[in-house]
């Protein structure tokens, strides 16, 4: 049996404005395994919200296909549960009523979605936050929040676009342990994009490093730290070693 999650092969993708042609995907391959939790790092604007995009169903590739459970289909909506970079909370409804944001689509009755939005609310511990509004959240918290009604939509796949990019260090490291609890929890796979070769090391069983745009895939490392992970890990000389490694290839990719 196939146990990839997530198969895409040979995609690409060029943006046509007026006569201008703009080569953003040149050519991608890369494999989710259940279960895995796989990063994709590469230089800003190489084209990595572009792969999700098409993954999630909401681009169509240039060429190539997105195998999901081993099936192509062209009409993938709900497949995945799909965190853009710029996740919106609706100001006017509370952090329950966020979560449940998304659910209307699968008609899940309110009553019933509250129900599950509130039981993993207090799972990763924001209960107490379920009745008020994103305004009144640091954050740390609206990304959490942002990230659980992701889950609930899909639990199974998780397409995190570069999650906690915006977080001051110290609140990011609570949020990155917080995900693999998710993580584990739900036995999910996870494709995570950051630009943080740190973040990768700590969170990834694979990671993928794609070159400056046209993305193509320069290398893919396996970051073979123990498990559970703890933020130490990342002084050990293995971690170090990939470390220097990753900046040396993103370095030589970054036009400065
Ligand atoms: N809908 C679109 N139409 C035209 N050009 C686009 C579109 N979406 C993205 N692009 C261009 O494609 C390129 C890749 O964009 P993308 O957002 O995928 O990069 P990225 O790797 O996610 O960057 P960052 O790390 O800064 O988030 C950029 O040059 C961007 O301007
Ligand atoms: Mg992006």
């Amino acid at each position: 049996m196939d146990t990839l999650k997530l198969r895409a092969r040979g995609i690409t993708k060029t943006f046509h404005s007026g006569r201008q042609a703009l080569e953003t995907l040149a050519s991608i391959d890369l494999t989710v395994e259940a279960g895995e939790f796989v990063t994709v790092i590469g230089p800003s604007g190489c084209g990595k919200s572009t792969l999700f995009n098409i993954v999630a169903g909401i681009e169509t590739p240039g060429a190539g296909t997105i195998a999901i459970d081993g099936v192509v289909e062209s009409e993938r909506a709900g497949k995945a549960g799909y965190m853009p970079q710029k996740p919106l909370l609706l100001p006017w409804k509370t952090v329950e009523e966020n979560v449940i944001l998304g659910l209307d689509v699968r008609h899940v009755p309110r009553k019933q979605a509250l129900a599950g939005a509130r039981e993993l609310l207090k799972r990763f511990g924001l209960l107490e936050f379920a009745p008020h509004y994103p305004a009144t959240l640091s954050g740390g918290m609206s990304q959490r929040v942002a990230l659980l009604r992701t889950v609930l939509f899909n639990p199974g796949f998780l397409l995190l676009d570069e999650p906690f990019g915006a977080l001051d260090a110290l609140t990011r490291l609570s949020c990155q342990m917080w995900l693999l609890d998710v993580w584990q929890e739900f036995r999910a796979s996870v494709l995570f994009i950051t630009h943080d070769v740190r973040e990768a090391i700590l969170l990834s069983n694979r990671i993928y490093v794609l070159s400056a745009r046209p993305a193509r895939v320069l290398r893919v490392v396996e970051a073979r730290l123990p498990y559970p992970r703890q933020p130490q890990q990342l002084a050990s000389p293995e971690a170090s070693q990939l470390e220097s490694e990753l900046m040396s290839l993103l370095l030589k990719e970054q036009q400065l």
